[in-house]
């Protein structure tokens, strides 16, 4: 197989999401229209995914979801968009669903998850993922001890295969429990959020790249991304920063970090370098900011972007 024709796979949530565009954000038991409602596909990984199909980059889809009219709405949405949905665990319960509040006034958006708590991928369910189809993996940080032992199989397979078949790992670290802090060491990138940050005591995201770079495997790349304020990394003791690239107005900042985080990877997958990286993923998450959903990313940053 050649190696463009591999994938990069993101492993995670995937739900959906009921998404009311709000004039306003609502008092709380009052009765008001929205100015819009649409389904979409959420969930961490799963918005990654559907931005790096747009940006060119083949994915494929790991992750747990139940039978039923949400899972079919799901499953053609990953086919609109061609990501490989093949690797989905159907398990019994509910698929989780987000209602979320965007307000037009400034972007805020508001979600309240139900999550149903599907049981997550499992290592038996990874040990059965063919290896040779992929050359980055992605982990939306949940369930440690069991993800730690996905990426022991990515290591062991390194070992194992030549240097061009062999497959880089990428994290994010987004929730504040000490148990997933283990995978600071395990993976090429570490994505962390600034609510892990603050967690910690850093109030930027330079000070929270900085000093959790000793938590980081040598070679390996720490990326913090701070809204506004843009995104910091280090690796190997160099700091790299981008400023934010805001659009002209905030209309939809939902899924804002998801965008970044799978722009980053878009870049670095393909061998791009750190700062390259970090512009692309503040230029599209910006860009993004500035329009409802993912879809538009394909028409300026996509393998066809449409000139203007
Ligand atoms: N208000 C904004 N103006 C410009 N760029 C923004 C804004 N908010 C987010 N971004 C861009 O998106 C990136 C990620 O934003 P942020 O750190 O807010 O992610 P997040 O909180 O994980 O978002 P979400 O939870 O909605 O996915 C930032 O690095 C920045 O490039
Ligand atoms: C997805 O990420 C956002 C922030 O980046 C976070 O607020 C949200 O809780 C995450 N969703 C899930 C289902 O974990
Ligand atoms: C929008 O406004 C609300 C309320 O004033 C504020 O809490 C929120 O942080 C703002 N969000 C953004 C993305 O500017
Ligand atoms: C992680 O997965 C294992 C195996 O499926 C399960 O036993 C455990 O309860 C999970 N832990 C969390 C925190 O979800
Ligand atoms: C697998 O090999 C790649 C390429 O040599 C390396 O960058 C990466 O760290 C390895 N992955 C893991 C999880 O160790
Ligand atoms: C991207 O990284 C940020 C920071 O850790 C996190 O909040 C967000 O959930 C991540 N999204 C994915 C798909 O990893």
């Amino acid at each position: 197989m050649q190696p463009q024709q591999k994938s990069v796979l993101c492993v995670g949530l995937v739900c959906l999401d009921i998404i009311n565009v709000v004039d306003q954000y609502p008092t709380e038991d009052s009765d008001t229209r929205c100015v819009s409602q649409r389904w979409q596909r959420g969930g961490n990984a799963s918005n990654s995914c559907s931005v790096l199909s747009l940006l060119g980059t083949k994915t494929s889809f790991m992750g747990s979801i139940s039978r039923g009219p949400v899972s079919d709405f799901i499953v053609s949405d990953f086919s609109r968009l061609s990501i490989d949905s093949s690797l989905l665990s159907w398990v019994s319960g509910t698929t989780p669903v987000a209602c979320c509040v965007v307000s037009r006034s400034n972007g805020s958006r508001t979600v309240v998850l139900y999550d149903t708590n599907l049981p997550d991928v499992s290592l038996e369910d990874f040990s059965k993922v063919d290896l040779r189809n992929f050359h980055w993996i992605h982990f939306e940080g949940r369930n440690a001890s069991e993800q730690l032992q996905m990426i022991q199989q990515v290591v062991q397979w390194n070992s194992s295969v030549p240097p061009d078949q062999r497959v880089s790992v990428s994290v994010e670290i987004e929730k504040v429990r000490e148990e997933l802090y283990v995978l600071f060491n395990m993976a090429d990138v570490v994505f962390v959020s600034k609510d892990v940050a603050r967690n910690f005591g850093f109030e930027s995201a330079k000070d929270a790249v900085m000093g959790l770079s000793s938590r980081v495997r040598p070679g390996s790349a720490l990326i913090c991304a701070w809204a506004e304020l843009g995104a910091d990394a280090i690796k190997d003791g160099v700091l790299f920063h981008s400023s934010a690239f805001p659009p002209m107005k905030l209309v939809d900042t939902l899924g804002a970090g998801d965008t970044f985080n799978a722009s980053v990877i878009h870049v670095l997958s393909q061998g791009g370098d750190l700062q390259e990286a970090l512009s692309f993923g503040c230029r599209v998450a910006g860009a993004k900011c500035g329009f409802h959903g993912y879809d538009e990313i394909a028409q300026t940053f996509g393998p066809e972007p449409v000139q203007t």
